[in-house]
């Protein structure tokens, strides 16, 4: 069409936004679909009820709650964060260093766009976030894939693509990293491997985005010291969220930068949105100040456990071919299933069974997702837990005889 831009032509459909307008297809079309498909908790395990009082004393008590907020985010947000970031992250933020975004997602994007011109290498981890992934590819950027095993990135063989693609004369920015919890594969990046990566970072002069989403869903032990909380060099720009814990639909997340990096993210940003919801960010401060972030992290750490082990004995019950490794932290498991193709595999459980999940080749840089599918374990109920790896068993079944 000859009004869009040139930027159109590298824009591909995304496979997440692909697989959630399918299931609402089928819901409104009156199917029962059962999603292992997105990110989201629980929505038993969130506080609603709680939730449900600060939002009404929210928006009778502080008019500012239905208004514009500073493109920055509210002031009180920003200091209630600040002390939560230094008890769960354990790095210092102060308050005017931390912008409040529309989740995440928006923190990522801001970031590639003041940092990236198009053809610049980003190193990230193999596989990673699809929709990060999209983001960068979206922006121009040049994707390098490191890949990733249960203890996190190999950071050997990062060093050695490093080096390599700076001897060619390619120009590399930054790092993009999910140490804890990792979507998609579930690995939690071990400590030694932290302090490597930061020390690859300043040896080669990178940046690492350190995007922190499931640092509140710890499934067993303790949180793992953030990267950041090592950085001495201002070379790790955090990215933030309440989404897991709070609930993906407040759309509350942040990034935690310098000076010079916040005023051209506030420059970015005031266009696209002004401001992060002004009531969620209400929500949010009593939220945080009531210590309900607390009841809903233990109960996310309970919940999740369980279910993720529900998960996993339904798929050594019922596909034994499968193979997994197991998460201790994150929403996600990602299961490879021998000789068959991952794509054609959930679009087949989607339209016969009647099951979401989402393919495992979006997430890689190169084909190494290709018999691969991710699956959710935080939103869905026991009882569909097993249901869908029974109907992903069944589905194996018919596609290998
Ligand atoms: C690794 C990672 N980063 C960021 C996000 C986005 O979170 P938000 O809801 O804050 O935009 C997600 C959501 O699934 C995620 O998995």
């Amino acid at each position: 069409m000859k009004f869009l831009s040139h930027r159109i032509s590298w824009i591909e459909p995304s496979p997440l936004a692909k697989v959630l307008g399918r299931i609402s297809e089928l819901s409104k079309a009156g199917f029962k679909v059962i999603s292992l498909a997105a990110g989201d908790p629980d929505p038993d395990v969130v506080p609603r009820k709680i939730l449900a009082e600060i939002s009404s004393y929210v928006i009778e008590n502080i008019p500012g709650s239905v208004l514009y907020t500073p493109t920055t985010g509210v002031e009180d947000l920003r200091i209630e964060l600040s002390k939560f970031i230094k008890e769960y992250d354990g790095y210092e933020a102060y308050p005017e260093n931390i912008i409040i975004t529309s989740g995440s997602t928006a923190a990522l994007d801001l970031l590639i766009r003041i940092l990236i011109d198009p053809g610049d290498i980003v190193v990230v981890e193999n596989p990673s976030y699809v929709v990060s992934l999209y983001a960068f590819k979206q922006l121009g950027a040049n994707l390098v894939g490191v890949d990733v095993y249960s203890d996190g990135i190999d950071t050997y063989t990062l060093e050695d693509k490093i080096r390599r693609l700076k001897n060619e004369g390619k120009k590399i920015k930054l790092i993009y990293t999910i140490p804890t919890g990792q979507n998609p594969s579930g690995a939690t990046m071990s400590i030694d491997k932290r302090r490597h990566l930061l020390e690859i970072a300043s040896k080669y002069d990178l940046l690492i985005i350190e995007d922190m989403a499931y640092n509140y869903v710890v499934l067993e032990g303790s949180s793992p010291p953030t990267i950041k909380s090592f950085d001495r060099e201002d070379r790790v720009i955090p990215i933030g969220t309440l989404s897991k814990i709070m609930g993906t639909g407040f759309r509350v997340g942040w990034v935690v930068a310098t000076d010079l990096i916040k005023k051209y993210v506030v420059s970015e940003k005031q266009p696209i949105d002004y401001c992060a919801p002004a009531i969620s960010q209400y929500i949010a401060i009593e939220f945080l100040r009531r210590d309900v972030h607390k009841i809903s992290i233990e109960r996310s750490r309970e919940v999740y456990r369980v279910k993720r082990d529900v998960m996993i004995r339904s798929i050594e019950e019922k596909i034994r071919e499968a193979e997994f490794s197991k998460p201790v932290a994150g929403m996600f498991l990602m299961l490879r299933l021998p000789n068959v193709d991952g794509t054609l595999f959930a679009e087949n459980l989607m339209e016969k069974y009647k099951v979401a999940v989402l393919p495992g080749k979006p997430f890689y840089t190169d084909d190494k997702g290709r018999d691969m599918i991710r699956l959710n374990f935080s939103r869905p109920s026991i009882d569909d837990i097993k249901e869908a790896v029974d109907k992903i068993g069944v589905l194996y079944r018919e596609l290998k005889s």
